[in-house]
């Protein structure tokens, strides 16, 4: 049994340091992919306050050609399967590979609500070779509830997942 007991209190750097350890132990030798991003799925939520979904989308390629993002292992509700890239805060952070951080997702354009609970969003690409294979997608019902903190601390985990995808 894995019993990770996060204190909601902590401070961002050392909640984030705390989730770190937990992924890397967690990941540590598995070669599933399907498997790691489950468990980590289950780690954000578990570690990461004030959420209402946590998880996966892959980057496959399309029937007919091109490549779009199709949604992985998460917690929260049931969610859009299939994102275009370039479409989307998911898509966004795609075709760029840049870490999309999004206040109000009403103002994004083209904004995706799988959930109309959310409010805003934090997505970071995770990147293999130059290019990017998945994105990890935070969601919360708090406008604003992502800083350059939570930025940080999900882009180290997206270093860390890289190699164990
Ligand atoms: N809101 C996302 C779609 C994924 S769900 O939030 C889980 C987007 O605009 O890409």
């Amino acid at each position: 049994m894995y019993d990770f007991r996060p204190d909601p209190a902590l401070p961002k750097p050392e909640l984030y340091r705390q989730l770190h350890g937990a992924v890397a132990a967690l990941t540590d030798g598995e070669p599933d992919a399907v498997a790691n991003m489950a468990n980590v799925a289950a780690l954000m939520w578990a570690f990461v306050p004030d959420l209402n979904w946590a998880g996966f989308y892959r980057v496959a390629n399309r029937e007919g050609g091109g490549r779009e993002l199709v949604l992985g292992p998460f917690a929260g509700r049931p969610a859009c399967i299939r994102i275009p890239f370039g479409t989307g805060v998911c898509g966004a952070a795609a075709a760029s590979g840049a870490t999309q951080l999004v206040p109000d997702v009403h103002a994004f354009p083209g904004h995706i609500a799988c959930d109309a609970a959310s409010r805003s969003e934090l997505v970071v690409p995770i990147a293999r070779d130059g290019k990017v294979v998945a994105v990890i997608d935070l969601d919360s019902p708090t406008p604003a509830r992502f800083d350059s903190e939570d930025a940080a601390g999900i882009e180290a985990l997206a270093a860390l997942l890289a190699g164990r995808l």
